[in-house]
């Protein structure tokens, strides 16, 4: 028997209540989970499986007093912070707000204490839930990698494709993280049935979260959502359609999964080989690495390799409108650039974003476009005037038309707004003319833009909620005399009309027409 200990506890013999009760409470504590007598302030990292057979990292860096818990979470390369933490008998809750906007944006984490870890199920904002562990790590393990170096700048050559706007398909406002292979072949084949590749719309863009592991050569892959990149892109090939693929300048793309950074040639070489047609190349974790003032020589780096990749590719840049994009993104060899942050199905975001853009309008150009982000139509989030609106407007903007709705399942309506015609040739003409704000009355709004052939294009929007009578003098649009106006939606000449043009618009609605000789 250890001496010492028997001084300590003294002899079995003469145990005292207070001796005997001492003895309980140090082996009570020896049994207890480790997680509810230990602090759980310091870095921890969680592993979540995202059944792609890619595991997504969560840092968290925890600071704990008493059973409250505040600091910081590292999600999808964002820094966040916790808005409430506590811990009680082992059970851990903290919950960060995503979205500054939206209180409601929120990924809600509850851990059961395991040994020295949790297992922690997830619930993501959508309803989607998701089980991983978490466990201790160092401050080290979430640092982002090295800065490398940004090139010195330079001009990259034009590519010469998109002359007019990039009409197609993309698979992020409908299916996020959903979309699959599977997914993208039936989207191809429902462009060709619904009539919209006739109609124009050519590429069919896979959004984020396609992307697997670098195999032992740094290469990437597909991960299991998407086994046959190359057979893939064969298949949207034979339907007569073009294909896209999505990446990241960061080591990590918004939603977490493997970026292009240190690997542009080669990963421009693999879509090259694989037959792509299309790259999305996204900031997100590229912000953790470099500063806005970096953003052109940063993207300049993908532009020059998908040059050297030797096969025609256009260059979608998306930064959110950071760095006054329109002004450089040509010169790295963009052939279209978001100016806004991420639009979504309502008409708040809808119309914030669409009639935020005609200041820069003027920066837009054949085969290189102002991206004011994807097309909500078809999502059931707007009505149908709203959707018409939202047609309208970007058509006047020459924005990209990007489906982002479920070609398959479409009704006659949604149809009716992604397929007409002479709304769909306003954002094709090939002038490229920038839109111009005619005048503004409170909510009333009439937006114009010279076509080819000297006629316009008038967009006569209400943004209130009730239904409004908006005008506008031939005189403000630089015409005069008797013109002829044609109704894009109804589809019919209204006739020779003098001096001005007055419609009833209903709420949120458009009256969008040409008027010429
Ligand atoms: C960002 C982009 C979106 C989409 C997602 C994917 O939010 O702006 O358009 O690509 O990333 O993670």
């Amino acid at each position: 028997m250890n001496p010492k200990a028997n001084t300590r506890f003294g002899h079995a013999g003469r145990l005292s209540p207070i001796r005997a009760l001492l003895i309980l409470c140090v082996v009570l504590l020896g049994v207890l989970p480790v997680a509810a007598q230990t602090d759980v302030s310091g870095f921890w990292v969680l592993n979540v499986p995202t059944g792609d057979g890619n595991v997504m990292k969560t840092f968290f860096d925890l600071k704990q007093s008493g059973d409250q818990i505040t600091g910081t979470a590292w999600i999808e390369g964002r820094k966040l912070a916790i808005s409430e933490g506590s811990i009680t008998g082992g059970k851990l809750h903290l919950v960060v707000n995503l979205s500054s906007r939206d209180p409601q944006h929120q990924a809600v984490y509850e851990g059961t204490a395991q040994e020295e870890k949790f297992r922690v199920v997830v619930h993501n904002p959508g309803g989607n839930v998701a089980v991983g562990i978490a466990a201790r790590t160092t401050g080290d393990a979430m640092a982002p990698p090295p800065r490398l170096p940004p090139p010195a700048l330079h001009e990259v050559p034009e590519n010469g494709l998109v002359l007019a706007p990039p009409m197609g398909w993309n698979s992020w406002n409908k299916f996020a993280g959903r979309v699959d292979d599977v997914t993208v072949r039936t989207m191809a084949d429902a462009m060709v049935a619904s009539g919209m590749r006739d109609a124009g719309y050519t590429y069919i863009n896979i959004d984020d979260t396609w992307e697997g592991l670098r195999d032992a050569q740094g290469n990437i892959t597909g991960n299991l959502k998407f086994p046959n990149m190359k057979g893939l892109a064969d298949y949207v090939h034979s339907k007569g359609l073009k294909i896209g693929i999505y990446s990241s300048p960061g080591p990590q793309t918004c939603a977490g999964y493997e970026g292009s950074y240190g690997h542009e040639l080669q990963d421009a070489k693999t879509y090259a080989a694989w037959g792509f047609d299309y790259l999305k190349y996204d900031w997100c974790s590229a912000g953790n690495i470099y500063q806005d003032s970096d953003l052109q020589a940063v993207y300049q780096k993908m532009g020059d390799a998908l040059l050297a990749s030797g096969r025609p590719i256009v260059f979608s840049l998306c930064e959110y409108g950071h760095g006054d994009v329109w002004k450089w993104g040509a010169k790295v060899g963009g052939n279209l650039w978001r100016t806004t942050g991420d639009i979504n199905d309502s008409w708040q975001r809808m119309d914030e974003i669409g009639f935020s853009q005609f200041e820069i309008a003027s920066y837009t150009q054949p085969s290189h476009w102002n991206d004011p982000d994807m097309l909500e139509i078809g999502n059931g989030g707007m009505t149908a005037d709203e959707y018409r609106t939202h047609m309208s407007l970007w058509s006047l903007l020459a924005a990209p038309l990007l489906a982002g709705n479920d070609l398959r399942s479409m009704s006659e309506e949604t149809k009716s707004i992604l397929m007409n015609a002479e709304v769909i040739a306003i954002d094709q003409d090939p002038t490229a003319r920038p839109v111009k704000k005619i005048s503004e009355q409170g909510p009333l709004v009439v937006a114009a833009r010279l076509l080819m052939h000297q006629d316009l294009a008038v967009g006569l929007f209400n943004r209130g909620d009730a239904a409004a009578k908006v005008s506008v003098t031939w005189k403000e649009l630089g015409m005069h005399g008797k013109l002829q106006v044609r109704d894009l939606w109804a589809h019919k000449d209204l006739g020779k009309i003098a001096d001005q043009f007055s419609a009833q618009v209903p709420a949120h609605g458009v009256v969008f027409i040409t008027v010429g000789h």
